[in-house]
C-alpha cells in the first residue's frame, strides 16, 4: 500500500488503562484510530479527546470479545480496510484467586477474552498484513508469562499462551514484512486490579509502573523491532540467558528412547 500515513490502528481494550494510552501515543505518532472496547460511552469520550488533541480520525468500535460474533466484526474490519497496518491486542482481564474457586463460566470467559479473541485477531492481522507486505501485531501478555508462582494460575497461564503463541506467529511472518511484538509489562497501575478485587496500592510502590511509562518503552521497544519486550527488566542479558537455556534444551526434548532415569527396574 503507498501511503504518506502510518495507517489505522486497531486497539482493543482501548477505553482505559494501558489501552487508552496506546491509543494516545499512536495517535500522537500520526495513526488514525479504531477503538474497540464494551464501554461506548468511555470510547467515545476517548475518541473525541483524540481528534480535537491531534486531528486524527478516531472511530468507536463498541465490542464484547468474550463474543464470538463480536470478534468476528473486527476480524472483518481488519481483512476489509485496506487503511488498517496495525493491532494492538491489548484487552485482557485479571482472574484473581485459585484455580479450584472459579466457576466453569468464569473460566471460560477469561480463555475467550485473553487467548481466544487474541488469537482470532492475531491470525487475520498476519494473514491480510503479510498479503499486503506491511503491518505491526502488538500482544501485550504479562511477566507473569514467566512467573505463574507469582500470579493467579489461570490468568498467568493465558500470559504464557500470548507469549509463546507471538514469539510463533513472529516467526511465521519473518521476511513477510509484518512487525510482530509481544510485551510482558509487569505491576502497572490501572483498574484492572479494582475489576479483580484487588488494592495496587497493596504492592511497594516501587514495583508498579505507570501505564505511560509502560506504553513508551513498549513502543521504544517495537521501534528496535524487539519480538520481546519486557519493559521492567533492567538487565536484558537476563531474559537472553534464560532463553538461550531453552533452546539448548530443544535438541533434547525428543528422543526413541526414555531417559536412563525413567527405565524401568529390572523385574527380579
Ligand atoms: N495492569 C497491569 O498490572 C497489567 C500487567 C500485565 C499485563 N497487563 C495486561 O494489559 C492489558 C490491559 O490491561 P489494563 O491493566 O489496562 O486493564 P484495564 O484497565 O482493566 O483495561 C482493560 C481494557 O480491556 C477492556 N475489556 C475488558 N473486557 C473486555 C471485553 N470482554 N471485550 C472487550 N474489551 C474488554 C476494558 O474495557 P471495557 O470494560 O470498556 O470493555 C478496558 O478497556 C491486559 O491484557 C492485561 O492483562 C496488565
Amino acid at each position: 500500500m503507498t501511503t504518506t500515513t502510518p495507517g489505522t490502528a486497531i486497539v482493543t481494550g482501548a477505553s482505559t488503562g494501558i489501552g487508552a494510552i496506546y491509543a494516545d501515543r499512536l495517535a500522537r505518532r500520526g495513526h488514525d484510530l479504531v477503538l474497540v472496547a464494551r464501554n461506548g460511552a468511555r470510547l467515545e469520550a476517548l475518541a473525541e479527546r483524540l481528534r480535537a488533541e491531534t486531528g486524527r480520525s478516531v472511530e468507536v468500535m463498541v465490542a464484547d470479545l468474550t463474543k464470538s460474533e463480536d470478534v468476528a466484526r473486527v476480524e472483518q474490519r481488519i481483512s476489509d480496510d485496506p487503511s488498517v497496518t496495525m493491532l494492538v491486542n491489548n484487552a485482557g482481564m485479571l482472574l484473581e484467586g485459585e484455580t479450584l474457586d472459579h466457576s466453569p463460566g468464569e473460566i471460560e470467559t477469561i480463555i475467550a477474552l485473553n487467548i481466544t479473541a487474541l488469537t482470532r485477531l492475531s491470525a487475520v492481522a498476519g494473514r491480510t498484513f503479510a498479503a499486503r507486505g506491511q503491518g505491526t501485531i502488538v500482544n501485550i501478555a504479562s511477566i507473569l508469562g514467566l512467573a505463574f508462582e507469582i500470579g493467579a494460575s489461570i490468568y498467568s497461564a493465558s500470559k504464557a499462551f500470548i507469549l509463546s503463541f507471538t514469539r510463533a506467529l513472529r516467526r511465521e511472518l519473518e521476511g513477510k514484512g509484518v512487525r510482530v511484538q509481544v510485551v510482558l509489562p509487569g505491576a502497572v497501575r490501572t483498574e484492572i486490579w479494582e475489576r479483580s478485587g484487588r488494592d495496587v496500592n497493596s504492592y511497594p510502590p516501587e514495583i508498579v509502573m505507570d501505564a505511560g511509562d509502560l506504553v513508551d518503552a513498549a513502543l521504544v521497544g517495537l521501534d528496535r523491532d524487539e519480538g520481546v519486550t519486557i519493559p521492567s527488566l533492567a538487565d536484558e542479558g537476563q531474559f537472553a540467558a534464560f532463553d538461550g537455556a531453552r533452546m539448548a534444551m530443544i535438541p533434547n526434548l525428543s528422543r526413541r528412547e526414555p531417559a536412563a532415569r525413567y527405565r524401568p527396574a529390572e523385574s527380579a
